[in-house]
């Protein structure tokens, strides 16, 4: 046995801790592995960093394009969205650090994989349960599981053992970051009845203080994945970075959620997604335009399916593979063009166009060109309401007057 472990390193302050406390309650030699997935600023700082903690090496994976690619693009498609509004950033990344970590631990040989989560949350859930999945027989320890430490115990253990304290760590706020948006809990947002204070947002301007005159973008989609903005044609990396710009100027993608935690906890976060924001709604609307009624309306119960799953940690559930099949096959069709605008915290679909698109112009127009037959109408009602007219005059008309009364 190994006495390798394989540390997922933020470079914040529990996991700069956990370097030490892996060493002295287990006497294990921490390998960190920093994964990249568009929130890290200064790689090389990260590394110095775990290694002048103590760490045997410093690993640094650059994981945006995966990310993008095989993660919040599949997820996009879906229209995956957690409780009717979280775009779900921190829950698409735990799957990749878990499969990167994986992999990191089958190189260095090492007999365990580490992570920072607390016992609170979902993201251990997603951790362990990705772990488990790629890599059975590998120990998993989430030191801030065990140790038991307040934040302030945790600070001084730091201070103790001469590990730096980031002045985020003055911040009342935890933090999450990715490509996708980011998650922030804590402090102040602990109670749900205060509104968020303004220090919360650092992506997005405060709607108030965002341009008078509205910003629009064009957004191209081919088979449900964006490839160009304003006709540009962009990779998802540079695509969904300068949407974040461009949206969070306009105070768009603001998030306050009161979202139930897969352990059971109701808890209060706040979120930041400005090209999640944009980039789902465009897609929804390019769906309206070439994806038919009923296919609209299974998909939607679909994608409620698909958000559980990834907030969940079922990733790498057959479940999952299965969806994703559906779902790719929905969007053969989806290419296009939407135009957005984008008004002081507000995003609005104001322009749709596919190629493939299903609207016809000669079905809906009042004016000259219409080619729907309305003498069809008639009849088709008559059918439709068939039922209806049946039970009526069997059981007569339902009194809603009469209903409402008894309610009280
Ligand atoms: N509630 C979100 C989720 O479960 C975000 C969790 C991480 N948030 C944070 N501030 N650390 O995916």
């Amino acid at each position: 046995m190994s006495n390798k472990v394989v540390l997922a390193y933020s470079g914040g302050l529990d996991t700069s801790v956990s370097i030490r406390w892996l060493k002295e309650k287990y006497n294990l030699d921490v390998i960190v592995l920093n994964v990249d997935v568009g929130n890290v600023a200064d790689p090389s700082a990260i590394r110095q960093k775990a290694l002048d903690i103590g760490a045997v090496k410093a690993l640094v994976v650059d994981a945006k394009e995966p990310f993008v690619n095989h993660f919040i693009f599949p997820a996009l498609q879906a229209d995956a969205i957690y409780e009717g509004q979280y775009p779900l950033a921190t829950a698409l990344a735990r799957p990749l650090m878990a499969k990167l970590l994986v992999d990191a631990a089958v190189k260095e040989k090492a007999s365990a994989v580490a992570h920072g989560c607390t016992g609170k949350g979902n993201d251990q859930v997603r951790f362990d349960v990705s772990i488990n999945a790629l890599a059975p027989d590998l120990k998993i320890i989430a030191p801030a599981r065990e140790w038991g430490m307040t934040r302030e115990e945790t600070i001084n253990y730091a201070q103790r053992y001469g590990i730096p304290v980031p002045i985020t760590v003055k911040s009342p706020y935890s933090i999450d970051e990715n490509l996708w948006g980011r998650s922030i809990e804590c402090g102040a947002l602990e109670d749900p009845w205060v509104e968020s204070p303004a220090d919360v947002f650092t992506w997005t301007k405060s709607p108030a203080d965002a341009p008078d005159k509205p910003g629009y973008v064009e957004i191209g989609f081919e088979q449900g994945i964006p490839i160009s903005l304003d006709g540009e044609k962009m990779e998802g990396v540079s695509l969904i970075q300068r949407l974040n710009q461009l949206a969070g100027e306009h105070g768009v993608g603001r998030i306050d959620l009161l979202e139930n935690r897969l352990v059971g906890i109701k808890s209060r976060e706040i979120y930041e997604a400005p090209a999640a924001v944009v980039l789902l709604q465009a897609h929804q609307a390019l769906e309206a335009l070439t994806l038919s009624k009923s296919q609209l309306r299974f998909k939607q119960k679909v994608a409620v399916e698909y958000a559980d799953l990834i907030y969940n940690g079922l990733w790498f559930s057959s479940l999952h593979q299965d969806l994703f099949a559906y779902v790719k096959s929905t969007q053969r069709y989806v290419t296009g063009t939407v135009r957005v605008k984008l008004f002081k915290g507000s995003c609005q679909v104001v322009g749709r166009k596919s190629p493939k698109s299903l609207y016809s112009h000669g079905l809906a127009t009042y004016d000259k060109g219409d080619v729907f037959d309305q003498s069809a109408s008639p009849g088709f009602i008559h059918i439709w309401g068939l039922p209806v007219r049946t039970q009526t005059q069997a059981q007569g008309i339902i009194d809603l007057e009469e209903k409402k009364g008894k309610g009280k």
